[in-house]
């Protein structure tokens, strides 16, 4: 074995265990520094090299190795359900969406927000993206800041700062086609779930199809490193998977079909778990997808990036629902705006938008938990704690906070004409339906929910409410950070 292949070996060991290298080095050999000896040209001896193997076979290869996640916010940050489906891990409970003490790492308490993360389940977000009108809202808000966008050569770029199941990415790219047909477009999406990539390349094949000038890339780096393509730490840049393709025929069925093709390959490789350490989603290796007409690859040569990292110079960022309410301030401006904000060309603009509440789903999840309020922060306080985050680098941005007029939206569930009224019942799928979107939108723990199931009375609330406003609607809040144009 050389020293390269050891160093994989317990890069890939540490990475599933959630342990540094240095920490690795220090119990397996007492050597802090053995990882980083190794990968200066340091050569050990093979007693040294069993001492390693034995540390890591008698703390088994994966320990707390994590379970596969569903879907996620970025890895440092939130909410995220976990699939039940544990991989093969002897020390890990079986995870399971049945309630909040089941799955995790070992020796997790019910800590609710721990819970919340690993337990917000997917059928949850399914559901409310199928029945509410927020992502083609959203895709619909932020297809209005393509007005106040001047593209440069060599591309229209783009970063959506976590795709979710691509239903606004997709919107919005058929916008850009509306107003820039011919202008080539390079985009980038972040997501951890593997899910959700499937559900975002599926909708794919049209806009390549419609325009074949797009280079996409989908990634699951995390905020800090994904609009560069590039990761800071040494170990996950050496398992880093850097896939391209190039997309033959000029069907949409043929592009369709290989990019159905692509599922071994992201079932392989776009893993997640939950680190061991800080009850966190990781990825299991670093993925960059890079995809693109092969028809169109001399033209979209100066685009296509490649691996090393690229220049990020967005002319528009979308984070849509990028952080959990309930996160602190300093987490939302330093970990998820602020990086987004240094990602963007001179001209480009980013927008943000999150839950506002004060709305009829709020009013159910206060009939049920009286006095909750998810919604901690405001635009105000986001943009400030970023423009303090970023100091002089924020002098040449904009922060456009807006009048609530502009930056307050409403979106709706969508319900059958007269299928809400005062005089009639109404139907319980409907009942399913907006006590879903409103315990999601609120993002309420699991537990709290399986205890306010238990007693059949948020039914009766939500029925209440639906009846007094003849619908259900959610308001969202936006802002804009825009750099100024050279
Ligand atoms: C990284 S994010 C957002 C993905 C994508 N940008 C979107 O808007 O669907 C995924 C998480 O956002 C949260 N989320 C999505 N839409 C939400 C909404 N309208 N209100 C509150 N949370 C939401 C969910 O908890 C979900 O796990």
């Amino acid at each position: 074995m050389n020293a390269q292949e050891l160093l994989q070996e317990i890069s890939d060991y540490c990475r599933t265990t959630g342990l540094a290298e240095s920490t690795f080095g220090r119990r397996a050999v007492n050597d802090g520094k053995l990882a980083s000896r190794l990968r200066h040209g340091g050569r050990i001896t093979t007693e040294t090299l069993d001492r390693i193997r034995a540390f890591m076979t008698s703390n088994g290869n994966g320990v707390a190795r994590p379970a596969v996640i569903s879907r996620a916010y970025d890895e440092r940050s939130s909410p995220v359900a976990v699939a039940p489906r544990p991989v093969s891990a002897p020390a890990l409970a079986p995870a399971s969406s049945a309630g909040p003490l089941s799955g995790g790492p070992p020796g997790n308490g019910p800590d609710p927000q721990r819970n919340f993360r690993f337990f917000d389940n997917r059928q949850k977000y399914l559901l409310f993206v199928n029945t509410c009108s927020e992502k083609w809202v959203v895709g619909n808000r932020v297809s209005l800041e393509l007005h106040n966008v001047h593209p440069r050569p060599p591309a229209l770029s783009i970063f959506d700062a976590g795709v979710g199941d691509g239903t606004v990415l997709g919107r919005v790219m058929r916008s850009m086609h509306d107003r820039f047909p011919h202008t080539p477009f390079y985009v980038v999406g972040k997501e951890i779930s593997l899910e959700d990539v499937r559900l975002t390349m599926q909708k794919m094949s049209d806009r390549f199809m419609e325009h074949p000038a797009t280079v996409l890339v989908l990634t699951n780096l995390a905020y800090a490193d994904a609009p560069w393509l590039a990761v800071k730490s040494l170990s996950a840049a050496s398992s880093m998977v850097w896939h391209e393709v190039a997309l033959t025929g000029d069907t949409s069925h043929s592009f369709e079909e290989q990019i159905t093709d692509l599922v071994p390959f992201l079932d392989q490789n776009w893993k997640a778990g939950v680190s061991p350490k800080t009850g966190n989603p990781v990825y299991e290796r670093p993925v960059v997808l890079v995809v693109y007409r092969e028809d169109h690859k001399f033209l979209l040569d100066p685009i296509i990036p490649r691996p090393g990292g690229t220049r990020a110079y967005y002319d528009l960022v979308i984070a849509s629902q990028p952080y959990r309410a309930r996160a602190s301030l300093d987490f939302k401006a330093k970990r998820v705006i602020a990086p987004l904000a240094r990602a963007l060309g001179p001209g480009g603009r980013l927008i943000a938008i999150h839950s506002h509440g004060n709305d009829p789903g709020h009013e159910i999840v206060q009939k049920v938990w009286p006095g909750e309020n998810p919604f901690i922060h405001d635009r105000h306080q986001i943009m400030k704690a970023v423009k303090h985050e970023l100091g002089t680098a924020g002098r040449d941005l904009n922060f456009n906070a807006y009048a609530d007029n502009r930056s307050l939206f409403r979106y709706d569930m969508h319900t059958l004409p007269s299928e809400i009224t005062q005089e009639s019942s109404i139907g319980t799928s409907t009942l399913f339906a907006a006590w879903n979107a409103a315990i999601y939108v609120a993002q309420v723990e699991d537990h709290r929910v399986a205890e306010a199931a238990a007693d059949g009375s948020y039914l009766a609330a939500t029925s209440e409410v639906l009846q007094k406003h003849g619908a259900l609607w959610f308001f969202d809040e936006s802002y804009v950070i825009s750099r100024r144009r050279e």
